[in-house]
């Protein structure tokens, strides 16, 4: 009886280590912004490659639209081993303790998705992703999303139209020097929160690629876009070290190559979400889009580019040299 009670007992335990062996392995991917923006398709892209690259061995579970954690609170999660990967804008490293990333966030530093390419897929690219490490991160790629115009409740033609205006900014202090240079206010605050501040005037206005403003309906709330292109705002995909480093080699192989091809998929799409979601402003007709001239335009140059050396200290000489010199 005894030994038929021990079998019974062996038996049931060797089942659910079955069950157990075969639990796929669950990465857990939080992020700020919509579904359909060029981050939110990528990380869903990702998250089937994986689960196909890996046959099942790995679930890839996307929380969009801050519905687990915002901004601050996301990058604390990584580094508890709360959460296990991201791909936080690249504004959002300072906090950190990593201010070089800052250097994507100066304006007018990058003419083109291709010039900025020289620099994410090059070694400068690689020795930044290197800068996370000691923080008890990976960073394992880079994704696009594009470049950021300002959007208030008045016409926007020069500078001097944004001088004493609240501006939502991303927790960057170069963001924050070029708002200041505008002689605005600048004002840094979730994402999630943004869409309500503009909506109550807590802030009169913001920047951000289209695609941002589109999805997250920031368009109804503000009269005026102007298509000034000054700055940059794309992400790095980052992992907790520990968790990556304590996958099977086999496993992170296979979604090495998910993220591979994750990212030639969001690099693909990021200019066509972000020039669709401007057709979809302009067909709303809630927001008057200005595309600036070539005089207002070098206005905002003029005005905007002194922000490289005030921040030279901050960010590094060598990082601003080395994206110089790789931009060309
Ligand atoms: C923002 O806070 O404006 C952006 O960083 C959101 C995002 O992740 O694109």
């Amino acid at each position: 009886m005894k030994v038929s009670k021990l079998l019974v007992g062996l038996f049931a335990c060797a089942v659910s280590l079955g069950a157990y062996a075969q639990q796929p392995i669950v990465i857990k991917f939080s992020h700020v912004v919509a579904n359909d923006t060029p981050k939110g398709k990528a990380a869903d892209f990702f998250a089937q490659k994986a689960a196909e690259l890996t046959k099942g061995k790995v679930k890839v579970e996307v929380y969009a639209n801050s519905t687990l954690y915002k901004d601050k609170e996301e990058m604390e999660a990584l580094q508890l081993g709360a959460v296990h990967m991201l791909a936080p804008s690249l504004a959002k490293f300072g906090p950190l303790g990593v201010r070089d990333f800052e250097v994507f966030d100066l304006p007018f530093m990058f003419d083109s998705y291709a010039d900025l390419h020289k620099v994410t897929t090059g070694p400068v690219g690689k020795s930044l992703l290197a800068k996370l490490e000691p923080k008890g991160i990976s960073g394992l790629a880079f994704w696009d999303n594009g470049f950021k115009s300002f959007s208030a409740n008045t016409p926007i033609r020069t500078p001097a139209d944004l001088r004493g205006k609240k501006l939502r900014i991303q927790s960057s202090k170069v963001l924050e020097e070029q708002v200041r240079a505008l002689n605005a206010l600048p004002q840094v605050m979730a994402f999630s929160e943004v869409y309500q501040a503009l909506q109550t005037g807590v802030v009169d206005g913001t920047e951000n690629p289209i695609s941002n403003l589109y999805t997250q309906k920031m368009h109804e709330v503000q009269k005026h876009l102007t298509l000034t292109e000054h700055g940059y705002l794309g992400y790095a995909v980052i992992v907790n070290k520990k968790f990556w480093d304590g996958l099977p080699a086999d496993i992170r192989k296979q979604l090495d190559d998910a993220m591979e091809q994750a990212t030639r998929y969001a690099n693909q799409i990021a200019k066509v979400e972000n020039d669709t979601s401007l057709d979809n402003v302009r067909k709303s007709g809630k927001t008057q889009v200005h595309t600036p001239t070539a005089a207002e335009r070098a206005e905002f140059k003029k005005a905007l580019v002194p922000v490289h050396k005030k921040m030279e200290s901050r960010i590094g000489k060598e990082t601003i040299d080395a994206v110089y010199k790789a931009t060309g």
